[in-house]
């Protein structure tokens, strides 16, 4: 079937971009369902984009993106200064923020791939 004003090559053309938007909008759409935003981001009420933009299916954020809100790891580091080890300033240098922390899933602390920090709470 051929809408009126289209050529066969349009139309195929249209389906395709039609079908991909669907297929994004899916994505989008199951990932609100399973990606609720977790603690403090969630009270803060940030939305999805602060940390995935707008264009396309939500990827892992770059480092970049955090520290667009969390300044820098100096400034991290400051506010962890009464734990030790400091999480944000250890003979690793500036870890990608999801080696230890998620904003949907469980925390792990990378840390203890080697040691066996306890104390150390992520949440
Ligand atoms: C505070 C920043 C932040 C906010 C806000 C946020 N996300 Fe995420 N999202 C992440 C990070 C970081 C990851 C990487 C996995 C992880 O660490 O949880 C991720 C991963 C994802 C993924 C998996 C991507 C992949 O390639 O595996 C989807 C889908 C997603 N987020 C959807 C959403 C949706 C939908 C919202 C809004 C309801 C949202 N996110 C809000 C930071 C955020
Ligand atoms: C749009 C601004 C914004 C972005 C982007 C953002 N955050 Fe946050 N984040 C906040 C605010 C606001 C808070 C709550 C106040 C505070 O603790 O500074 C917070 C709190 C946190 C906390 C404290 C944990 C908790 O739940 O109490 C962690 C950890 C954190 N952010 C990590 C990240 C990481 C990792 C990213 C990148 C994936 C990120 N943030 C991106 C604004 C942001
Ligand atoms: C090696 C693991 C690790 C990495 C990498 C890491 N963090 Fe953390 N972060 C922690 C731990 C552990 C805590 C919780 C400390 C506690 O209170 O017990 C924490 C706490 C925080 C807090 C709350 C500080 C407060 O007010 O008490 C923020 C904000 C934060 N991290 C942001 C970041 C950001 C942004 C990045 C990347 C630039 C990052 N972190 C990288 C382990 C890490
Ligand atoms: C890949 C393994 C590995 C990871 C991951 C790792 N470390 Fe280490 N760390 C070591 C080794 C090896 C030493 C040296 C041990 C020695 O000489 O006693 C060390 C030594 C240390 C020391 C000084 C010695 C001590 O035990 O007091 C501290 C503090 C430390 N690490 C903190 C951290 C922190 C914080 C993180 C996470 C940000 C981290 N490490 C991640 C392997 C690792």
């Amino acid at each position: 079937m051929l809408l009126p004003g289209f050529d066969k090559a349009s139309m195929a053309r249209a389906i395709a971009i039609a079908c991909v938007m669907v297929a994004l909008a899916g994505a989008f759409a199951a990932g609100a369902a399973a990606n609720e935003i977790k603690g403090a981001h969630g009270r803060a009420g940030l939305t999805c984009t602060n940390c995935h933009g707008d264009d396309g299916a939500p990827s892992r954020p770059a480092m970049s993106v955090c520290l667009g809100c969390h300044v820098s790891y100096d400034a991290i580091a400051a506010k962890t200064a009464h734990l030790s080890p400091n999480p944000h300033k250890s003979h690793q240098g500036e870890l990608r923020c999801t080696y230890c922390h998620s904003a949907h899933d469980t925390p792990k602390l990378y840390c203890n791939e080697c040691h066996d920090f306890k104390h150390l709470n992520l949440k």
